[in-house]
């Protein structure tokens, strides 16, 4: 008896909610725990694919497209092996703000000096995927209203800074070391976009030498047994202007510097 009441009960919340599925102001997300609908507030974007994203058993696979696009192989082993993947995933399930990704290509990776991603730490190579996902949905043409600097899943401040500007068709993005165009649409809907760049976006806090940090602390320095991140010592006078020649010298030295490394690791 009581049980065949609780039942009529859910039936008549079943049918409550369907009803009330039609009414925009529909229920606030927890309300009824009876259908694992999600009655998402239709993200600020165009189409009202509201029900077809309510429908879909979970966040979209962000590794599964770009496995399927097929020439994205870096970038997904990295997103898994720092386990960003999660952390996005994570993302676009509890929030309605969607994502956007840059994806680089294995073009852009095998573009990097030889060693640069194996000269990275564990974290750094977490900030380094994080750098290349926004944790809002952009499209394209949203990229002309954007205010600068974008914020990343990495952080925040000058070191982060990721910029993008358009003109014409292009959508382009500068890093302050790394300036690229944005030279193809991988996926999009309403919540999730993947672009693909054709460079990895380097930050400027992971590959240029911080400069107060580093003041000659000989003690650090000389330490013999350390070989595992670069310590980032050379030329304390370079200045903050990144010209483009700075920024060339910057990175040349800094890739004999993480070649030594890779060495030193590969011989220990
Ligand atoms: C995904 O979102 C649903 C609904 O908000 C929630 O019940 C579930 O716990 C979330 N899954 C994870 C893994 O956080
Ligand atoms: C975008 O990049 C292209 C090619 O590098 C350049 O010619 C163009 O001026 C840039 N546009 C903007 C708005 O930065
Ligand atoms: C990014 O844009 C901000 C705001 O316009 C500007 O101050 C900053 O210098 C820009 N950084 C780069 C690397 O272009
Ligand atoms: C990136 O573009 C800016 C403005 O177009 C230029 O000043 C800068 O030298 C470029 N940087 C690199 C690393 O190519």
């Amino acid at each position: 008896m009581a049980q065949q009441s609780f039942f009529s009960f859910s039936i008549l919340l079943l049918f409550l909610h369907c009803t009330n599925a039609q009414s925009p102001a529909a229920s606030p997300v927890q309300a009824p725990p009876v259908a694992p609908v999600q009655a998402p507030p239709a993200p600020p974007a165009q189409s009202p694919s509201g029900v077809q994203v309510a429908a879909s058993p979970g966040p979209l696979d962000v590794v599964k497209i770009l496995g399927k696009a097929s020439h994205f192989s870096v970038f997904v082993r990295l997103l898994k092996a720092t386990q960003v993947d999660t952390e996005l995933f994570l993302q676009l399930n509890n929030t309605n703000n969607g994502a956007t990704i840059f994806a680089p290509s294995d073009g852009a990776f095998s573009g990097l000096k030889v060693g640069t991603l194996n000269s990275l730490s564990d974290g750094d190579k977490i900030e380094l995927v994080k750098f290349h996902i926004l944790p809002t949905f952009i499209s394209t043409s949203q990229f002309q209203t954007v205010s600068n600097p974008v914020r990343t899943l990495a952080g925040a401040g000058n070191r982060f800074a990721l910029n993008v500007t358009t003109g014409g068709n292009l959508v382009n993005i500068t890093t302050g070391l790394t300036n690229t165009t944005i030279s193809g649409t991988v996926y999009t809907d309403s919540r999730v976009a993947i672009y693909q760049v054709d460079r990895v976006l380097l930050p400027l806090d992971m590959f240029t030498p911080k400069l107060p940090a580093q003041a000659p602390s000989p003690a650090v320095a000389l330490a013999p047994e350390k070989p595992k991140k670069a310590p980032i010592v050379e030329s304390p006078t370079v200045p903050k202007d990144l010209s483009g020649a700075v920024s060339s010298f910057v990175q040349n030295n800094w890739a004999l510097l993480a070649a030594g490394t890779v060495s030193a690791m590969l011989s220990s």
